[in-house]
């Protein structure tokens, strides 16, 4: 099996990326560009978190936001999910009516006028929780869910180190309180350790923040005379290693299908990604050495963390998408790399892997090389 390796520009990280095989024949039917998941390297992500889970004895929430699809939250809950985690009321509208309707609005929700009756109308319809980190914030959930309000429960969100939404460890008890006060159901608390995205080197060290963090936040809680029953950390580069102590569930998303940043920064397999851009080489500049592909911003996105080249990897040509316009790509190739044909298909492997699915309709859904099936991105659009 052969490894390519895209070497990176200015940075240290040599990034092997092996995308799923995609026949000749295959590539021919595929109306590009087009999000193709491989069947058995996204089986195989779901029942390798549950069972890592399992053997921890942590509850496994997985964020949904990455698939958007009914059919794979079916499948992680069928290898052993409690429930999912989703990012919008409109994601859990769309997993609730799908059946999946044990649900946590991982983020601190702030309800007003037609989202507050959306929250309330699919309170009445699924097992939710919705997250908090002010007190502005309680009441807002309280007068969103009135007379419901027993109907959902509230986990107080903290910031372990990402900077960006939750309260300090040490202020989550006086939130919680206040909140309880209010009526509401408070069982927990949650974070997420996104700064374990800054590097290879930063995983460890996020996944220590989240547990300390949660761990102090839940101290906190029972302090002000709150119970927790759930301590919730989630990223897929901090799950492995936050998964003890005093946390009892996770909350990864991105794992399910991987993707070029997940590669570099060492939480999946060079050979796990499942989720590829089967796109065509719609113009070849020989004298300038360069070609374009029909995946641009529109397909690929501008996502480019700062320890990768480009705006994914296409291993196969070991080159890199150098640029984006809204829908073509460009590839500069480099010394020793080879022009494509004009009208050849690739495979491109998308540096982030959840703002990618929600520009498509469906995913093809491939085994062995071949297109199987076709499954909808049901909550694709659905951003809040
Ligand atoms: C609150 C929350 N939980 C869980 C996740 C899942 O993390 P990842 O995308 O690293 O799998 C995210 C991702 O943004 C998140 O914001």
């Amino acid at each position: 099996m052969t490894v390519h390796r895209t070497a990176v520009p200015g940075s240290a990280i040599s990034e092997p990326v092996l995308p799923p095989a995609l026949s000749e024949a295959t590539r021919a039917t595929i109306d590009t560009p087009a999000l193709v998941v491989d069947l058995d390297r996204m089986d195989a992500a779901i029942a390798r978190m549950a069972d890592a889970m399992s053997e921890r004895g942590v509850a496994l929430r997985p964020h949904a936001k990455t698939h958007k699809s009914i059919e794979v939250g079916r499948r992680q809950v069928g290898a052993g999910a409690v429930g999912l985690t989703v990012g919008t009321v409109g994601e859990a509208e769309v997993f609730a009516d799908g059946g999946l309707d044990d649900l946590f609005i991982a983020y601190p929700m702030v309800p007003a006028g037609p989202k507050a009756e959306r929250l309330r109308e699919v309170a009445r319809r699924a097992r939710l929780r919705v997250g908090i980190d002010s007190v502005v914030g309680a009441h807002a959930v309280a007068d969103a869910l009135g007379d419901d309000r027993g109907r959902v429960s509230v986990l107080v969100e903290i910031d372990c180190g990402g900077r960006r939404t939750g309260v300090a460890p040490s202020d989550a008890g006086p939130v919680a309180a206040a909140a309880t006060h209010l009526g509401l159901d408070v069982i927990g608390v949650f974070t997420h350790g996104g700064h374990g995205y800054q590097g290879p080197d930063a995983r460890a060290a996020a996944a220590e923040d989240e547990v300390r963090g949660l761990t102090d936040a839940a101290g906190s809680l029972r302090a002000a005379g709150v119970e927790p029953s759930v301590v919730s950390a989630g990223s897929t580069p901090t799950a492995f290693d936050s998964a003890r102590g005093a946390v009892t569930e996770e909350r990864p998303g991105t794992y399910v299908f991987g993707d070029r940043q997940q590669v570099a920064l060492g939480s999946i397999a060079p050979d796990a990604p499942a989720a590829v851009i089967a796109a065509r080489v719609v113009s070849v500049n020989t004298a300038a050495r360069r070609f374009v592909i029909d995946a641009g911003a529109k397909t690929l996105t501008k996502d480019v963390p700062a320890y990768l080249a480009g705006h994914a990897s296409i291993p196969e040509l070991g080159a890199v998408v150098d640029r984006v316009s809204d829908y073509h790509g460009v590839v500069e190739v480099k010394d020793g790399g080879s022009l494509p044909e004009i009208g050849q298909v690739i495979v491109a492997v998308p540096n982030h892997i959840c703002p990618v699915v929600d520009l498509f309709a469906t995913f093809l859904v491939a085994r062995d090389g071949a297109i199987v099936d076709t499954w909808r991105v049901d909550a694709r659009g659905r951003s809040g």
